[in-house]
């Protein structure tokens, strides 16, 4: 008589990839979790907090205690947040080792900020699946939180290390930022990273400019409460930025995680080239990876940044009617772009805490 299986699966060769597929569902189901528990202060109200029922979390962290006993329901089966077994209730603790990988305390090493990602791109499939079968993109209106976790995201791969190492990657700026000069921020989103600038750098001059006008009035509001008066933000469609730019206007440009998303790309990049005071130097952040699928079998986060790019770096320069150049546009291209704008050196460097991205010095 022949074995009977309920499925094909169990004993055969396919049971490694059935395990694999399982497990990565379950993971793919606790991104969804561990993002609600970041925006909720969930995570952050666990910190600390002796084992407690899910009505004593519930209170800690304000939140409604139906909806709070599943989420630890996911945490536990997840093994994130440990339980103990109690008559009048079970009590959930979330260990001090997971605590400093998923709370605000944590600073640029809280990985669920990054959670928020997998929920923020599934919320565009509906508009990625007529893309898949008509072309075109998703433009950043269908996005109404990504500058939200964008800048919680720079804020840890540049704020939390913006003097101590991001600065230093430019001999002597830190010098030049405190005696007084003019730098451009391209793509700056909400701004944050040259607001802390120039608090940093009073007598330097700080300007920032991007397509999103949502975003550029929290720059300026953010500013306006921290009564800053040398730095600026502008609404501005850089896709045509090579012909647009004023030359010779700026002494430091910078792009964080900025360039791979524009409508032209290489546009932006001649740009900066001609507004850039003859020495002058342009500093990048783009995302660390090879040109070619085939080198990136081993990228620790490709999965990740592939996914993002499909549904939303590539595909929000595509509905600007752009290249549509992706996040994992790569290193060998990355180089080839700045030879084309004009640029004759570029050093690049990788910062410990940053593994997403290179770290560009060009001029
Ligand atoms: C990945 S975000 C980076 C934001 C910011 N630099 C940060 O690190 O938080 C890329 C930015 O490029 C801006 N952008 C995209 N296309 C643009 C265009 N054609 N002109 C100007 N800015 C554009 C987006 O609005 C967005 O803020």
């Amino acid at each position: 008589m022949p074995e009977e299986h309920t499925t094909g699966i169990p004993g055969t060769d396919l049971q490694p990839f059935a395990d694999w597929l399982l497990d990565t569902f379950n993971r793919g189901a606790f991104c969804l979790m561990a993002s609600i528990g970041h925006r909720c202060g969930l995570f952050d109200a666990m910190r600390d907090m002796p084992p407690a029922t899910s009505a004593e979390i519930a209170r800690r962290a304000g939140l409604n205690e139906r909806y709070v006993r599943e989420w630890l329901g996911a945490m536990t089966a997840s093994r994130v947040v440990t339980i103990e077994r109690a008559e009048d209730g079970d009590r959930y603790r979330l260990p001090p080792e997971h605590a400093a990988l998923l709370t605000r305390a944590a600073g640029a090493d809280n990985l669920a900020v990054l959670a928020q990602y997998i929920p923020l791109l599934g919320s565009v499939e509906d508009d990625i699946v007529r893309c898949f079968r008509t072309g075109g993109g998703v433009p950043y209106e269908r996005f109404p939180r990504f500058h939200e976790v964008m800048a919680e995201d720079s804020g840890q791969s540049v704020l939390s290390a913006l003097e101590s190492h991001v600065l230093p990657l430019v001999p002597g700026l830190r010098d030049d930022l405190t005696r007084g000069i003019r730098l451009l921020d391209l793509g700056c989103g909400r701004g944050r990273i040259i607001t802390r600038l120039a608090q940093l750098f009073p007598r330097s001059t700080f300007e920032g400019r991007d397509l999103s006008a949502d975003a550029v009035a929290h720059a300026r509001t953010e500013a306006e409460r921290l009564g800053l008066r040398n730095v600026s933000f502008v609404v501005a469609d850089l896709s045509d930025f090579d012909r647009t730019a004023e030359e010779h206007a700026f002494d430091v440009v910078t792009t964080f995680d900025a360039v791979h998303d524009q409508a032209r790309p290489l546009n932006l990049l001649k740009g900066i080239r001609r507004v850039l005071k003859p020495g002058g130097v342009y500093l990048m952040q783009d995302i660390r990876a090879s040109s070619h699928h085939a080198g990136n079998v081993d990228h620790p986060i490709g999965t990740l940044l592939y996914t993002a790019s499909c549904m939303h770096c590539m595909t929000v320069s595509l509905a600007q009617g752009g290249e549509g150049l992706g996040a994992m546009w790569g290193e060998e291209k990355t180089r080839e772009y700045l030879r084309d704008a004009g640029f004759t050196s570029v050093d690049v460097h990788r910062l410990a805490h940053d593994i997403q991205n290179n770290w560009y010095v060009v001029r």
